[in-house]
C-alpha cells in the first residue's frame, strides 16, 4: 500500500513538473531594438506570448503596452490598446499617455502643491499644457519618458516583464529617492498582471497606475460608446472646473455615473459633453477598500464579445473616455473622440491635500505594494 501511495506520488509530481515545464516551454519572451530617444538611448521592445497565443508588447521607455492581442469571441486575436508606431511619436508632444506607466503621481494635485512634516513643495504646473494650475502626470517629465532598465522573466503564471527605475530625490520636485519596480506578467488565463513596487529614503507622496487606452472591437476601429461598463462605485470624487476634488464623497446613485449595473458607455455621456469634462473624466471611489485585490470594473464590447474585468487592490479607479483624442495612431488609423477608454485604477486625484482621502503618503520604513488584473475573457 505505502509502495503504491509513493508510486502514484511519483506519476503526479512527474506530470506536475512536466506540464510546468510545458507551459514554460510554451511562452515567449522576445526583445527586438525599438528605436533611439531624442538623445540617443537606444530602445528596446519585449514580445510577451502566453501558452494561449495572447500577446503583449512593451517598450521600455515609459514602460509603454505598445500592442495587447487577445481573442475574440472567434477566436481570432484582436489588438484592444491604443498606440503609436514609432519611439519619436511617443517621446513627441502629442502623445496623450497611450499605455504608459505614470508617477510618481497620476492624476492631478492642485497648484502642484502639497505638504509633508512643515514642508512645502512645489512642483511644476504642467496640466493642460499649463492652461490649469494643477500637476497632472508626474510633472513634465513623469515616468511616461523615463527609459527603465527591463529583466524578462519566464514564471510559472506566464511570461513577465520587470521595469525598474530610479526616481532621484527632487526629481520633477517631489522628496526622496524612489526606487520603482513594475512588472507586467501576460498570465496563461489571458490577464495582464501589472505589480507596483516602490521604496523611498524620505517621506513623499506616490501614486502609481498605467494610463493604457483599451477599445476591445480593436484599436483604430470606431468610438467606445457601444462598449457596455460596470464600475463597482456607490460613490465618487465630485471636482471643481479646474478637475481638483472638493473633498466630497458623493453617492452616484441618480447621476450618469452610476454604473453599478452595466450600462453603455454613449448612454448618458452627453451629461459631461461640455468643457472641462468633454466626456467621462471622473474618479470613482471603488466599494472595496481592503487594499485586496478585488472587481473593480467589467467592460464588454458587443461586436468583438470581448470582456475586459478589472481587478485591483486601490480605492479609485478614473474612467477617461479619451475625450480629446484627435490624432493619427498605428497604421495610420485615426483616433477621434472616445476611440478608446482608460480605466486608471489609481488613489484619488489630490489626496495629498485631502487629510480624508486615503493616504498617498509612503514613508522610507514601508514599502508601497498595489497589484491591478486586466482580464480578458469572451460573451
Ligand atoms: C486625465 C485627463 C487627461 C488625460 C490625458 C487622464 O488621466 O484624467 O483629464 O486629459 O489623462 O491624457
Amino acid at each position: 500500500m505505502k509502495r503504491l501511495v509513493v508510486g502514484v506520488v511519483l506519476v503526479l509530481s512527474v506530470l506536475v513538473s512536466c506540464a510546468f515545464a510545458a507551459s514554460l516551454k510554451d511562452m515567449v519572451i522576445e526583445k527586438s531594438f525599438y528605436g533611439f530617444t531624442k538623445d540617443g538611448t537606444p530602445i528596446d521592445q519585449y514580445t510577451l506570448v502566453n501558452a494561449n497565443g495572447a500577446m503583449v508588447k512593451i517598450i521600455n521607455y515609459g514602460g509603454i503596452v505598445t500592442e495587447l492581442w487577445v481573442p475574440d469571441k472567434n477566436g481570432l486575436l484582436r489588438d484592444v490598446v491604443l498606440g503609436f508606431d514609432t519611439l519619436a511619436e511617443f517621446e513627441g508632444p502629442n502623445d496623450p499617455y497611450f499605455g504608459c506607466i505614470v508617477g510618481r503621481y497620476a492624476n492631478r494635485i492642485a497648484q502642484g502643491r502639497f505638504t509633508i512634516d512643515g514642508v512645502t513643495y512645489q512642483l511644476a504646473c504642467n496640466d493642460a499644457g499649463g492652461a490649469r494650475p494643477n500637476m497632472l502626470h508626474g510633472g513634465v517629465k513623469g515616468f511616461q519618458d523615463v527609459v527603465w532598465k527591463a529583466i524578462p522573466m519566464k514564471t510559472p503564471e506566464g511570461p513577465a516583464l520587470r521595469l525598474k527605475y530610479l526616481s532621484h530625490d527632487g526629481e520633477e520636485g517631489f522628496p526622496g529617492n524612489l526606487d520603482v519596480t513594475v512588472t507586467y506578467t501576460l498570465t496563461n488565463d489571458n490577464a495582464l498582471k501589472i505589480e507596483y513596487v516602490a521604496t523611498t529614503d524620505k517621506p513623499t507622496v506616490i501614486n502609481l497606475t498605467n494610463h493604457a487606452y483599451f477599445n476591445l472591437e480593436g484599436e483604430g476601429s470606431g468610438d467606445i460608446l457601444n462598449h457596455e461598463l460596470m464600475i463597482a462605485a456607490d460613490n465618487y470624487t465630485p471636482v471643481d472646473n479646474n478637475l481638483i476634488p472638493t473633498g466630497e464623497i458623493a453617492p452616484v446613485a441618480g447621476t450618469p455615473l452610476d454604473f453599478r449595473e452595466p450600462r453603455k458607455i454613449g448612454e448618458r455621456i452627453q451629461a459631461f459633453a461640455e468643457p472641462p469634462f468633454k466626456g467621462y473624466d471622473h474618479n470613482f471611489v471603488l466599494n472595496n477598500q481592503t487594499g485586496e485585490l478585488a472587481l473593480a470594473a467589467r467592460v464588454k464590447a458587443p461586436g468583438s464579445g470581448i470582456v475586459m474585468e478589472v481587478y485591483t487592490t486601490q480605492p479609485g479607479v478614473q474612467l477617461y473616455t479619451g475625450n480629446w483624442l484627435d490624432l493619427k495612431g498605428k497604421g495610420g488609423k485615426y483616433y477621434g473622440q472616445y476611440a478608446g477608454f482608460c480605466l486608471e485604477t489609481q488613489h484619488y486625484p489630490d489626496s495629498p491635500n485631502h487629510p480624508n482621502f486615503p493616504s498617498t503618503l509612503l514613508s522610507p520604513k514601508e514599502v508601497y505594494k498595489q497589484v491591478t488584473i486586466y482580464k480578458f475573457l469572451t460573451e
